[in-house]
């Protein structure tokens, strides 16, 4: 299973109780204290889909799980090419993604560069809650306050004159990001379309201030099948890899 999620690690814990699977995880290694996980763990790439198919042969694989991020779309890729050269069946547990509601002031934008030129020209105060590995698109409009929150400090570093950085990792609630939304007299919210409830509360917090938020839709859906819970992938399992 190809992790990185709340949801991978769900899965890996459900799947740590039934014997009947010997299952591995991976992590890309990105995050400096991963959180402790209930299957074996490796890190690290691949080495490109062609060295995922290799890693799959050789460890002589029944199954593909992609439980990656819905914002990692460069190893969702490289999983269904893999399963395309090595023939293994796989599917992907990818969280739903979230929808405006009534007193949501949403804007949408395609990409981290494109939710940045939306703040626009005169000076604003954002939350940026976009993750480390992107932060520095806001060079680009450097005229802004921004708080920015990650699980590990940014890389790379923003060059900006008016930034504050903090760094927190969800579960988070409602009430404590609206204290922080006022603390920082917050205007406007990016944030990626992730899914899921761990860091949803921003999103309910801005809606009760009345504040904007710039939502970052997904790329396309990966090309193999789908499903949203660790239920679902759970039965899924099953049925691709039936008792017997
Ligand atoms: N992007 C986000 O917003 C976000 C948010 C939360 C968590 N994450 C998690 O963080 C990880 C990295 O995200 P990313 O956006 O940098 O991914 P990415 O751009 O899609 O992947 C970049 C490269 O990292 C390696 N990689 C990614 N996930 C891996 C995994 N689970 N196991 C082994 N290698 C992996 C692969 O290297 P090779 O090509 O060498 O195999 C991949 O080509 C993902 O596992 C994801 O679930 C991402």
């Amino acid at each position: 299973m190809l992790g990185g999620t709340t949801e991978a690690s769900a899965l890996a814990k459900a799947l740590a109780t039934q014997p009947r699977y010997d299952a591995l995880l991976s992590l890309a290694g990105r995050t400096e204290k991963p959180a402790p996980q209930s299957l074996p763990t490796r890190v690290g790439g691949f080495g490109g889909a062609e060295g995922l198919a290799r890693f799959l042969r050789d460890g002589k694989f029944d199954l593909l799980i992609d439980a990656t991020h819905p914002f990692a779309a460069r190893i969702s890729q490289n999983a269904a090419q893999a399963t395309t050269i090595t023939g293994l069946p796989a599917f992907c547990l990818r969280r739903a993604p979230w929808q405006a509601e009534a007193g949501d002031n949403w804007r949408h934008a395609t990409s981290v560069q494109d939710a940045i030129a939306q703040i626009g020209s005169a000076p604003r105060r954002v939350f940026l809650a976009i993750g480390r590995q992107e932060a520095h698109r806001a060079d680009a409009a450097s005229q802004h306050h921004y708080l920015i929150r990650s699980v590990d400090p940014v890389d790379p570093q923003p060059q900006l004159p008016h930034a504050h950085y903090l760094l927190d990792r969800g579960p988070f609630d409602v009430e404590r990001e609206a204290e922080l939304l006022r603390e920082h007299r917050i205007d406007v919210v990016i944030t990626k379309n992730s899914g899921g409830s761990a860091t949803y509360a921003k999103i309910a917090a801005a809606r009760a201030l009345g504040i904007e938020v710039i939502m970052i839709g997904r790329a396309e859906a990966p090309a193999i099948p789908t499903v949203a819970t660790v239920d679902e992938a759970l039965a899924m399992i099953n049925h691709l890899l039936p008792p017997g």
